[in-house]
């Protein structure tokens, strides 16, 4: 950073700190955590965008930005302690705005895909708009993802928790949903701690996740196909070709879907096993071991880079979890420093209720009905060794 460019983030903390001690969050002792905001520019619809960036003492730093509540960058040390940008992404507003790929958003109203692109509550049917072959994918064609959410730091500047209010029909989806995500960087570890909180006015379907995607050596540092995985689940939902589940929960023992021993995740993904072919290598929703037996937040993946030795472990309440293993990016989306993101150039790690929930009975439900307040938690843990 300039010596400009260092008094205008100043100025901007100073900025920030003001708003926080109006909103009455400061602490007396002063701030736990750090926040920086600066303006990442001008959306085309006109609304000006910031970018806040959390920071600790123990070399980790997130930079969030509230157009689509997205995370934009996440440098963790390596073993060496020398820290790395490991989220894909862009340097620009303009990047986010035009992607395709939905690099660090929340997703929703309903993440990943919705069958036909309809679903029914109490007999009444919901036609969504199709934006992904006969399907209806992360939310519709504007989803959470393109959305301005409203930012405001909380928890002794450890946490930013953003909200938006998606409205009645807003791409075909029931009720005014009003939805709050908040995202914390403790003081004293290296993890990103992601809350989510919703409530509604009628009856309505929701599927909340982020969909970052790692490369624990670095973004833009080559494939994830050494990563070494393990998913703390005995089954996974098989799909059809347009990667909708079939209902059916299957074992993942004797599959190139075992991931309960760590394994690389290049290992097998070629393999030609029929649900490998669909999704063009993993793009699947595993039955965490949580939704059989445990209650709370509890250990669903973990996936460590032996060249940097960074490890990231994913927490969550949540049922299941996407693994995603990049395999529709072609390198076409230009990235940070302008560095082109190859196919499997990272993964993702969506923690979620299961695809399709609204049409298969038997999978946990993801109705939300007014008067009940919707909760979920997820955490990335980073380490090195
Ligand atoms: C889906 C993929 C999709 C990707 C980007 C993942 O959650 O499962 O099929 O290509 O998101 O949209």
């Amino acid at each position: 950073m300039t010596a400009k460019q260092n008094a205008r983030a100043l100025l901007c903390a100073l900025l920030f700190v003001g708003e926080l001690s109006l909103a009455g969050s400061l602490s007396s002792q002063g701030m736990r955590g750090i926040i920086r905001k600066e303006s990442f520019g001008k959306a085309a619809s006109g609304a000006r965008i910031d970018l806040y960036t959390l920071s600790n003492k123990k070399g980790m730093e997130v930079a969030i930005t509230n157009f689509g509540a997205t995370v934009v960058a996440l440098k963790v040390p390596d073993r060496a302690g020398k820290a790395a940008d490991v989220v894909l992404g862009f340097d620009t507003l303009e990047g986010y705005e035009n992607g395709t790929a939905y690099f660090g958003a929340t997703v929703g109203r309903y993440g990943n895909r919705i069958g036909g692109g309809q679903f029914s509550i109490d007999g009444k049917t919901y036609t969504l708009p199709k934006n992904n072959g006969n399907n209806t994918l992360h939310g519709g064609i504007v989803g959470f993802n393109k959305k301005v959410w409203k930012a405001i730091a909380a928890k002794d500047g450890e946490s930013l928790e953003m909200s938006y209010l998606s409205v009645d029909g807003e791409e075909g989806f029931p009720g005014n949903l009003s939805v709050k995500v908040a995202f914390t960087l403790p003081a004293d570890r290296n993890e990103l701690k992601i809350d989510y909180t919703a409530t509604t006015d009628q009856d309505t379907v929701l599927n909340l996740t982020n969909h970052s995607y790692f490369n624990l050596a670095g973004e833009g540092n080559g494939d994830i196909l050494d990563h070494v995985l393990m998913l703390h689940a005995k089954r996974f939902t098989p799909v059809d070709k347009t990667l909708i589940p079939t209902g059916e929960l299957r074992d993942v023992a004797g599959t190139p879907l075992d991931f309960t021993t760590a394994t690389a995740i290049g290992k097998r993904i070629s393999e030609n096993y029929e649900q490998l072919v669909f999704g063009k290598g993993y793009d699947h929703n595993w039955v965490l071991a949580r939704a059989e037996s445990e209650k709370g937040l509890t250990l669903a993946a973990e996936a460590y880079d032996p060249k940097s030795g960074r490890k990231l472990e994913v927490l969550t309440t949540e049922p299941g979890v996407q693994f995603y293993s990049g395999n529709f990016l072609d390198g076409s989306a230009k990235g940070k420093g302008n560095k082109a993101y190859g196919q499997r150039a990272a993964f993702c790690l969506e923690t979620q209720h299961f695809p399709d929930s609204p049409n298969h009975p038997n999978f946990p439900g993801t109705l939300l009905k007014p008067n009940s307040v919707f909760h979920s938690q997820t955490v990335f843990r980073f380490s090195a060794k």
